[in-house]
């Protein structure tokens, strides 16, 4: 028997993937660039055994088992298994044939718009590699689990690259800057639900790519731009800009979930509280010092430089004390070294 225990954080875009080109291979319309938090903080652990004994795959999410007859775990099974296949010579007994057992859990909410799908399939499908003895690029193999988990296989700032085969070859992610570039970077986490969204993202996207104009927009007009300029603000280590970006990519896909029809509301009074309270600070401090983003809920993560941390704590636990306004958060979680392991 094989088995292996492998830990994956979770990674949170700056400019945002909302739409698919095509639903199977999970192929994004645009480009994706996210920071990967540390492993110690918000992360999912998977155990996952192979053995010739198994008589079939088996699946336990947070204690619970499940079924692996879904698509997307089937997809990286089966892409996982194929590339075992390619290193074995033929063999019959070789390990490509063996069933596996994966547990699998998260150490925070899960589905509540805090990528928990992403450092889920990421861990999953970096520890079936070790098991099967597959080597190269597997984020390909992670993006069909859940398309921004391939970003989370990557520690410091990651690219996702939308790419143009049919085949999806060239949709990968790859490392833009370790976080050893910029070790001041830090990342707040404001829990202002954990409850389950109600729309998840797989049938929002969906919705959007059917009904919004605004997400044609944003696609062919906003992202690359916006891309292009964020780049180059994490290598100049330029936060003003990359904070400016960031903020206005994140109100640009909830503008896009609210062109949606029906409409996605992920956003809720406390996370615009939020914004408002972010605005206020920047202009207080005559200078953009953190910067907000929303995935899909309600739940906001806020980039700042660490030594920038204390204030904004001690703001907030003053306008949302956890025990009135339900805003827990995570104290300052440094951008990740090295992302799987
Ligand atoms: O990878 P998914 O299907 O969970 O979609 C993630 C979508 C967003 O979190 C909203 C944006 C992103 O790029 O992470």
């Amino acid at each position: 028997m094989n088995i292996i225990t492998c830990v994956a954080p979770v990674n949170i875009a700056v400019i945002k993937y909302w739409g698919k080109r095509d639903e199977k291979l999970l192929l994004p319309l645009n480009d994706s660039i996210s920071a990967t938090l540390s492993v110690q903080q918000m992360h999912a652990k998977t155990t996952v055994m192979a053995s010739p004994g198994f008589k079939e795959d088996k699946l336990w999410l947070n204690g619970k088992e499940e079924t692996v007859h879904n698509q997307r775990l089937q997809n990286c099974l089966q892409e996982i298994r194929r590339r075992a296949k390619q290193n074995e010579d033929d063999k019959v007994n070789g390990v490509s044939n063996w069933y596996a057992h994966i547990c699998s859990e998260n150490n925070f909410p899960t589905a509540a718009g805090l990528a928990s799908s992403a450092a889920g399939y990421a861990c999953l499908v970096y520890a079936l590699a070790q098991l099967y003895n597959v080597t190269g690029d597997i984020s390909g193999i992670a993006r069909q689990g859940s398309g921004s988990a391939c970003r989370s296989l990557y520690g410091g700032f990651v690219r996702w690259h939308q790419g143009s085969a049919c085949d999806g070859s060239d949709s990968i992610a790859t490392q833009l800057a370790p976080h050893s570039h910029w070790p001041e970077m830090r990342i707040l986490v404001l829990v202002v639900s954990d409850k389950r969204k109600k729309v998840s993202s797989s049938s929002g996207m969906q919705n959007s790519v059917k009904t919004s104009e605004l997400l044609k927009y944003r696609v062919s007009h906003c992202v690359p731009k916006r891309t292009e300029a964020i780049i180059k603000a994490i290598i100049s280590k330029d936060f003003d800009t990359f904070a400016d970006i960031t903020m206005k990519d994140s109100n640009q896909f909830h503008a896009v979930c609210l062109d949606t029809f029906p409409p996605n509301v992920y956003m809720n009074d406390t996370s615009h509280a939020i914004v408002n309270l972010i605005h206020a600070y920047n202009s207080a401090s005559g200078k953009t010092k953190v910067a907000y983003t929303f995935d899909a809920g309600p739940n906001a993560c806020l980039y700042l430089l660490e030594h920038e941390v204390p204030k904004l704590v001690s703001v907030i636990c003053q306008i949302f004390p956890p025990e009135n306004e339900g805003v827990q958060y995570l104290q300052g979680i440094p951008v990740e070294k090295q992302a799987v392991s």
